[in-house]
């Protein structure tokens, strides 16, 4: 695994949390501030002076370690509201050769995405599921991630790769080893639930989305019971939808307003399933509304599989930082994200691929050499280096028309070498 320097940014309407771990899984770093309405609106930095300032006093009160202002330049990893994300899943052709994919998906995706994809940016996911290639294709409108670039930019971090919520949430809550089961993974909100089913890693093969969440359920509760929405929100989160509870009508209540959450759950499980011809037979419960007393059993009892909720701690080795009075699916995505962010070879989306090479850097992150801090971020600027030589080397043989594959391969090992020992210099340098 090549442990990377890099900073999770789990970043909501409500809240910022940042979170870095060690090679070990433990934490390094750990801290979180509400955000006061109006400075993150429907997925976008609408106040990037207020944001700055709220990431910053977060990035100087992190424990155990403080990160700022003892990292000069910070890596950060973040992922995308589902909100601002289109996806779209298809299958490959067996005839298709590796470098005509690309073309192919976003041919396939320009299709159905209500957008020009020239003005957006994407990426994809394949996954081998009985021998056949599925594509999970994600886009983003381009101004979205130079919203999110420019103003964590300003604050003086690097984004290193921005990923989608969904993704991380799969990292944080499948089993490292998924065996024989296929999941699905139910991620109810205040404003909505996400589904997502998982097949073969820990990125969704397929999701939805239905517009139901606890802020819905409590108005339900309000109104069936005529109380106040404190009310009926305190309420809630203390019955809950017990079958036993049956005297004042909640349970009923909260059924009735979770039924168009679970008659889309119904689909989506079984629409997989005849496609693939596979059973989805485990569910995952994440978000907020996950903690209704009672809600596990009302989906098992509607779709007929184990449901659980989710247990994102199972991926950490340590995790006293975190407070204890939050629950722990609350840190599911950050934790997710963190995972990324240790490890660049965990399957995963980055809408940050484009957007590089849109700026003709190869579309890899670069470190700036004085930021390097470990073996593993030497190692993978030496990487960087490499990718984008063979990239120019090959289209000025392009240009040339020649044909030298040996002596590009020559060129290109003496290169690698000049690299290393350029890079050994420079960490010779700085830490001597
Ligand atoms: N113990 C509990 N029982 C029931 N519901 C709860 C409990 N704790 C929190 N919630 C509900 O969880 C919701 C918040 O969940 P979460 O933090 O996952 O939402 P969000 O990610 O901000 O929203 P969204 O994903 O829809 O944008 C609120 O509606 C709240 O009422
Ligand atoms: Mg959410």
């Amino acid at each position: 695994m090549l442990h990377r320097n890099i900073a999770a940014i789990d970043i909501s309407e409500q809240s910022i949390k940042v979170l870095k771990l060690n090679a070990a899984r433990e934490i390094v770093s750990y801290g979180s501030s509400q955000l006061e309405t109006g400075i993150v609106e429907n997925g976008l930095i609408k106040n990037g002076e207020a944001f700055s300032a709220k990431l910053d006093e977060v990035l100087r009160s992190t424990k155990p370690e403080v990160l700022r202002p003892a990292q000069r330049s910070l890596q950060c990893i973040l992922s995308l509201p589902e909100s601002q994300l289109f996806l779209h899943y298809l299958e490959l052709p067996d005839s298709i050769k590796n470098d005509a994919i690309e073309e192919y998906v976003k041919k396939e995706a320009a299709g159905v995405i209500p957008f020009a994809l020239g003005e957006m940016y994407s990426t994809y996911h394949i996954a081998r599921i009985d021998d056949i290639q599925h594509v999970t294709f994600v886009a983003t409108p381009k101004d979205v991630v130079h919203n999110y670039v420019k103003v964590l930019t300003e604050a003086n971090l690097r984004p290193a790769a921005i990923g989608g919520g969904f993704f991380s949430l799969g990292r944080a809550l499948m089993p490292n080893d998924i065996g024989e089961d296929n999941y699905i993974i139910i991620d109810i909100g205040a404003h909505a639930t996400n589904i997502g089913v998982f097949d073969v890693d820990a990125v969704a093969n397929f999701t939805a989305s239905v517009p139901v969440g606890g802020t819905h359920l409590t108005a339900k509760v309000a109104e069936r019971l005529t109380l106040s929405l404190d009310e009926a929100e305190r309420i809630k989160k203390e019955r809950g939808m017990m079958p036993s509870d049956t005297g004042d009508g909640l349970a009923d209540a909260l059924t009735e307003g979770l039924s168009d959450a679970v008659q889309e759950i119904k689909r989506v499980k079984t629409y997989y399933e005849e496609k693939t011809e596979r059973k989805i037979t485990k569910a995952i419960l994440a978000g907020g509304s996950a903690l209704l007393p009672g809600i596990g059993a009302h989906i098992a009892s509607q779709i007929g599989i184990e449901v659980r909720i989710g247990e994102p701690f199972l991926k950490l080795k340590e995790y006293s930082a975190f407070p204890s009075d939050t629950p722990p699916i609350f840190f599911a995505g950050v934790i997710g994200l963190a995972l990324r962010g240790l490890d660049d070879t965990l399957p995963g989306v980055d809408l940050l691929t484009e957007y590089r090479r849109d700026r003709d850097d190869g579309g890899k992150e670069s470190i700036p050499l004085r930021d390097i801090r470990s073996l593993g971020e030497a190692l993978y600027v030496v990487r960087g280096m490499l990718g984008k030589t063979k990239e120019k080397t090959s289209k000025v043989i392009h240009r040339l028309h020649l044909d030298v594959r040996v002596n590009v391969k020559l060129l290109l090992s003496t290169l690698f070498a000049l690299s290393m020992l350029g890079v050994l210099i420079v960490v010779i340098i700085m830490y001597t």
